[in-house]
């Protein structure tokens, strides 16, 4: 017989979690305004809000941390995740920050004007903050297919070439920051770009002069799909296919919480060194000097590890064969998820699963505050509350889907874990018509609103 899927490592340490009852979950989700990044992380049992810094990291990371260099200056440290970097991504140059978003912040410091475009797939959240923060337009040109929840396309996070050429076409280019792709797509499902669509980012790019970043939080699960999907890969390993992904790019962001496997860190690495100088400046402002930016030695040390840890083959095989076996026991159910499934998460479709709600209603936090009271797992919209309001009309902007998010730590949970989410999500599933009202909003900040939202029931 074809033997299971298993992990490829054995627990040495365990956290307890605390499970607790219906009634003081209700209450303690009231007294959270209904919004689940207010819950303490006690009263959440299953906690799937984010794989973002919530993996679990190894004994080798663990060691390298104990030999940490802490020195201001020139840290061993430094140097010691610098040839990982190199190792990993191509990339000669490169600045340590403390997460992705620094990332973004440093380099959209010297690349994005008002006025911009930046072309995309699907920005995440903090990608389009930082973008419209400076008056600039990020500019969605994700493939149609990635909003069609049913079909079974293998790279569901390409860009549409199509629609960025139009956009390259009609633009100055002194008005296009870069154009950025993000691999693994997050904003819709976790899904994959293709080798084929980043060297075609990259022919328009030279057709059209402008620079091509990588948002690449999760190269190493885009990398495992590349390999497992895309013709000509199969017998590639991992870091082959990552180095190769990077080729085509002129620079990256990193938020090194994900697929690096640490709990802080990120980076930016790039091929020109006059764009490493620019950047320099505003990383010695905003995040520490060159050689440390926002990072701790040992924290340099258990990323530089974690980066090597990510590309292992097998551990992706268990990673995304996790991340399956969840949203295969969903679909069982009956329970509308997103197809295929992602690499770090699965998504269930709320418009589907609470189509009483109307879209002003909030349908998928209102399916998020569902879950957690049933049973204490906590996922995340990704839907009208996470979109914003339109920076120029102060209108809800309505995503073309409502998700809610249940991301997968890594090395963290089971999957006896993975069954009781599924069953949880099963009992909601079954008594969905008692749920006839959403929310409002009581309170919300101008940016980035879905962190401190406060709400209040219908
Ligand atoms: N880019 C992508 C694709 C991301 O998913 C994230 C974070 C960031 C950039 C920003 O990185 O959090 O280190 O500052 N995503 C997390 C999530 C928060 O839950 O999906 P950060």
């Amino acid at each position: 017989m074809e033997l299971p899927f298993t992990e490829p490592f054995k627990i040495k340490m365990v956290e307890s979690i605390y499970k607790s009852s219906k009634e003081e979950r209700e209450r303690w989700i009231s007294d959270a305004s209904f919004n689940l990044f207010n819950l303490k992380s006690e009263q959440v049992y299953i906690d799937l809000l984010t794989d973002s810094g919530t993996g679990a990291m190894s004994y080798k990371q663990g060691s390298a941390m104990m030999t940490g260099d802490e020195s201001y200056a020139g840290a061993s440290s430094y140097y010691n995740l610098k040839r990982a970097i190199s190792d990993i991504t191509g990339f000669d140059y490169f600045l340590p920050v403390h997460q992705g978003r620094a990332a973004e912040n440093v380099l959209f410091s010297v690349l994005v004007k008002e006025g911009d475009k930046v072309p995309g797939n699907s920005h995440f959240d903090t990608t389009k903050g930082h973008i419209e923060f400076r008056k600039a337009e990020a500019v969605d040109c994700t493939a149609d297919v990635a909003f069609d929840t049913v079909s079974n396309h293998p790279f569901k996070g390409n860009v549409d070439l199509g629609k960025l050429e139009d956009l390259l076409r009609k633009t100055p280019k002194e008005k296009i920051s870069f154009i950025i792709l993000t691999i693994t797509n997050n904003t819709v499902g976790g899904q994959p770009v293709s080798m084929e669509n980043i060297k075609g980012v990259r022919r328009l790019a030279d057709k059209y002069g402008v620079l091509f970043i990588i948002d690449a939080a999760r190269f190493a699960e885009n990398a495992w799909f590349i390999r497992t999907r895309e013709e000509g890969y199969s017998d590639k390993e991992i870091k082959d296919i990552a180095r190769e992904m990077f080729s085509y790019a002129d620079c990256i962001t990193m938020s090194s919480k994900k697929d690096a496997i640490v709990n802080i860190g990120g980076f930016i690495a790039m091929r020109d060194e006059e764009l490493f100088k620019k950047a320099s400046v505003f990383n010695i402002i905003f995040e520490g000097f060159i050689t440390y930016g926002g990072m701790s030695g040992r924290d340099m040390n258990a990323l530089a590890q974690g980066l090597y840890e990510s590309t292992d083959a097998e551990y992706l095989r268990s990673r995304v064969s996790q991340i399956s076996f969840l949203g295969t026991k969903l679909k069982e159910y009956g329970i509308p998820v997103l197809e295929p499934f992602g690499g770090h998460a699965v998504f269930i479709d709320a418009l589907e699963f609470l189509p009483q709600l109307p879209r002003e209603e909030f349908p998928a936090q209102a399916l998020a505050v569902e879950l957690y009271i049933e049973g204490g797992i906590r996922g995340a919209e990704i839907g009208t509350l996470m979109a914003d309001r339109d920076p120029v009309t102060h209108e809800n902007r309505f995503p073309v889907r409502e998700f809610v998010r249940f991301a997968v730590p890594r090395r963290v949970y089971t999957n006896n874990h993975m069954e009781y989410v599924a069953a949880v999500t099963r009992n909601v599933f079954e008594r969905k018509e008692s749920v006839k009202k959403g929310f409002r909003i009581k309170k919300e900040a101008p940016i980035l609103r879905h962190f401190t939202i406060e709400l209040d029931r219908l």
